[in-house]
């Protein structure tokens, strides 16, 4: 099973941004961290962070047929990016959507996801651990994706 990661604008900075909110961690401790477990799980990821709005929407593209679910954290685009949300609705993949802080008891801007709408679910407020989370759901639904296309792969055609 592979999974792509992708990281939005200014997630690059963690570990030196607003330790307050987002914690001390780097980008790079997190995605060591995800690694280790995902390899547990017989699960392979793809990094990829962008503080450009097309060049996410190119990655979300490429995900079509490449793998089989996206983990994706849109950060600042998340509440501004109709063309991120098509992407993802485009692609139709199953997609878990990360929020390291909650975006629910921030500024009123933060409030609503406009991504969140083209994705399976959200975790927002765990800190970084909520990649971890967001691996664990969308591992758990990509299986189930599977065993369903193989079940009806055995179907005999009527
Ligand atoms: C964020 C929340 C966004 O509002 C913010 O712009 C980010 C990070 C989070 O992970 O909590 O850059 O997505």
């Amino acid at each position: 099973m592979k999974i792509a990661v992708i990281q939005g604008p200014n997630l690059n900075m963690l570990g030196i941004r607003e330790q307050h909110i987002y914690g001390p961690m780097t980008l790079d401790q997190i995605h060591d961290q995800m690694k280790g477990s995902a390899s547990q799980n017989g699960v392979e990821l793809e990094f990829f962070q962008s503080n450009l709005e097309g060049e996410i929407v190119d990655r979300v593209q490429e995900c079509l047929g490449t793998v089989d679910g996206i983990l994706i954290n849109p950060a600042a685009y998340s509440h501004t990016s109709i063309a991120i949300k098509d992407a993802l609705s485009a692609v139709n993949l199953p997609t878990v959507e990360v929020h390291i802080s909650n975006i629910y008891k921030r500024e009123e801007f933060r409030q609503k996801s406009i991504t969140a709408a083209s994705s399976t679910g959200v975790i927002s407020g765990f800190g970084p651990f909520g990649y971890h989370m967001g691996l664990i759901a969308l591992t758990q639904i990509v299986s189930e994706v599977k065993a369903v296309e193989a079940e009806q792969q055995a179907e005999p055609a009527e």
